[in-house]
């Protein structure tokens, strides 16, 4: 059987005259070509279903007209490679990073602060904000009043995302208070607040958090250098050189000594490797310059 007819054999229902093996591979190269996420054949599927609605609503009767649509309207392109990408996260996700922070990153960045310093924490990938706000909460620490002088202090958070849909629920800061639980309870007490059936985020915390629309394969308008960058989860839906390539990038905008975590199936290869050092599982340091 050709791979045409094995597509066809995969789409029970779905007409090729409306969504074809060729719509596919147009969609997924657009959407490699534009934000570094490989969408293998075993996705057609999961394409057309997320894809479809946005046909829909377009006006366009068929994925080929959309493909046309989206290779000329950067909105439109925009809207589907949101569609396309996987915004799964949850609160204090492998929570040994967030132990690491607090034990081996934490005091010094605390201490820089206490004596004038700046600190900046890069989320990269942040989805729908659970990472960034644990990660926050994480900084801020257990005991309250310390936690406002810290807040005070000259640091922030960037959050960035590529799907403004998560972003604006990480904007909005209020989750289920059920989602909450696997952060420790000395700083969920401290940094949430209930609000109505669910709990929001703490206003001393928002205000250091800054999120912002970024494309981690696009031009980064970040002037300065990060403490310590969470890139978790992320990569692991790009090939190998955008993932070496990517890396590379993180290990230029981390300060000496800054840290970078990735996720849990992730490692750093490539030329990134002459300047970060692994200090622990999924967790690298930036040498000294
Ligand atoms: C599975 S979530 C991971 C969220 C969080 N970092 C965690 O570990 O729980 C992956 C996120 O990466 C984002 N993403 C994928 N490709 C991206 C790109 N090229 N630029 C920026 N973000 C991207 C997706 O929108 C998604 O929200």
């Amino acid at each position: 059987m050709n791979i045409t007819a094995a597509f066809n054999d995969a789409m029970p229902g779905i007409s090729p005259g409306v969504y074809s093996a060729e719509d596919f591979r147009a969609v997924s190269d657009i959407v490699y070509r534009q934000a570094g996420i490989v969408l293998p054949e075993g996705k057609a599927m999961l394409v057309y279903s997320r894809l479809a609605p946005l046909v829909r609503n377009s006006g366009c009767a068929t994925f080929g007209a959309y493909v046309l649509r989206i290779r000329e309207d950067d909105q439109e392109r925009q809207k589907a490679i949101c569609a396309l990408t996987t915004n799964h996260t949850f609160f204090y996700r492998e929570a040994h990073h967030f132990e690491h922070f607090r034990d081996e990153v934490r005091p010094a960045l605390v201490h820089r602060l206490e004596h004038g310093g700046k600190v900046r924490l890069w989320s990269a990938g942040c989805s729908s904000g659970e990472e960034t706000w644990s990660l926050g909460m994480t900084l801020l620490g257990p005991d309250r009043q310390a936690g406002i002088g810290i807040a005070r202090r000259d640091v922030r958070i960037l959050a960035s995302d590529i799907a403004t849909h998560a972003l604006a629920k990480a904007t909005a800061a209020r989750y289920p208070t059920e989602d909450l639980k696997p952060v420790p309870d000395a700083l969920r007490r401290q940094w949430t607040v209930p609000d109505g059936d669910a709990c929001a985020i703490a206003t001393e915390l928002r205000g250091i958090v800054r999120f912002r629309t970024l494309n981690l394969l696009g031009e980064w308008p970040m002037k300065g250098r990060f403490d310590v960058i969470f890139c978790r989860n992320v990569m692991i839906y790009f090939d190998n050189p955008t993932k070496e390539r990517l890396v590379a990038r993180f290990a230029g905008m981390l300060a000496p000594e800054g840290t970078l975590y990735v996720g849990h199936s992730e490692r750093v290869t490539g030329p990134a490797l002459d300047h970060l050092a692994p200090t622990g599982p999924t967790v690298y340091r930036r040498k000294a310059a």
